[in-house]
């Protein structure tokens, strides 16, 4: 029996280490070896909006000319497709009645392309039932690793913003609209953010909190409706609809950017503040 060469295992390690660090950075596409000329390629396909060639002029200039019919095509279909999977993802999370059993589903659920490049599913930290649920984005390479939403240095400040109103980990329920690491923690994607949304909608509904606080601008686009960014909807109260009843909604700012921007504590502060007003006010009340 032939054996592998002795340097085999160490070429094959560096393969292996260099593919890691190509999906932690994003690169999700292969290219070729030789270079290529693409304005050279005379059978490349224009671009959204471009004609192929000069369209036929309309025989009634009334009427607009034919579309052009075949770089269309693929596009529609890979949109019906699209549909469809969100579909199965509504369908999939309607089906849990608890969020062990919405976990479960996300965990069997294939519909979402990040879960082929993620290490775990990053479901939830927290008590399930709590007052108050905090969605963030996406989770990060130590959220990955961990299997947990926001352990990293964003959860680090997460934590101590909480204990500044005198509230833990124990005491919240914490997820994301996404619970799969996007590669090199790249925004998601509206596609990857609309076919997740029915798990983080379920979930919202089966935590059932009296206080939904979105950190940073996707979860608030995703969650509240809202166009835009964070900055304009941050301190502002939402009515939230979980199915069951209108819950209170809250956008702050996400600890990442915190991190980034320092000075703007102040913002998170004020709206932590109004976050605790809240919960005092409605402590012991009847939900509805
Ligand atoms: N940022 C997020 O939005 N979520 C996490 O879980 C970690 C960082």
């Amino acid at each position: 029996m032939s054996h592998p060469p002795a340097e085999f295992g160490a070429r094959e390690a560096a393969l292996e280490a260099l593919l890691a660090f190509y999906v932690d950075a994003g690169v999700d596409l292969a290219l070729d070896e030789a270079p290529h000329d693409r304005f050279a390629e005379p059978d490349r396909p224009q671009p959204r909006g471009e004609q192929a060639r000069p369209a036929p002029a309309p025989s009634d200039p009334r009427q607009p000319a034919p579309a052009a019919a075949s770089p269309a095509a693929p596009a529609f279909a890979a949109a019906a497709s699209a549909d469809e999977t969100a579909l199965a993802a509504r369908a999939t999370a309607r089906g849990a009645t608890s969020l062990e059993e919405l976990r479960e589903a996300l965990a069997a659920f294939d519909g979402c392309a990040l879960k082929a490049t993620a290490k775990n599913l990053v479901f939830a930290d927290g008590t399930p039932g709590a007052r108050v649920m905090l969605v963030g984005e996406a989770p990060g390479r130590e959220e990955d690793i961990q299997g947990k939403p926001f352990v990293g240095r964003s959860g680090q400040l997460l934590d101590r913003m909480l204990s500044a109103i005198g509230l833990d980990r124990g005491s919240v329920y914490i997820a994301n609209i996404v619970p799969w690491r996007p590669p090199g923690n790249r925004t998601p994607t509206p596609q990857e953010a609309a076919i997740c949304r029915p798990f983080i909608e379920r979930q919202i509904e089966l935590c059932d909190p009296d206080v939904l606080v979105c950190l940073g601008g996707p979860s608030a686009q995703a969650l509240l409706g809202v166009r835009e960014g964070i900055l304009r909807t941050r301190g502002k109260w939402f009515d939230y609809e979980t199915g069951r009843r209108a819950i209170r909604a809250l956008a702050t700012l996400h600890p990442a950017y915190l991190l980034r921007q320092p000075a703007q504590k102040r913002l998170a502060w004020r709206d932590l503040r109004a976050l605790r007003k809240v919960l005092d006010e409605t402590a012991g009340a009847p939900q509805g």
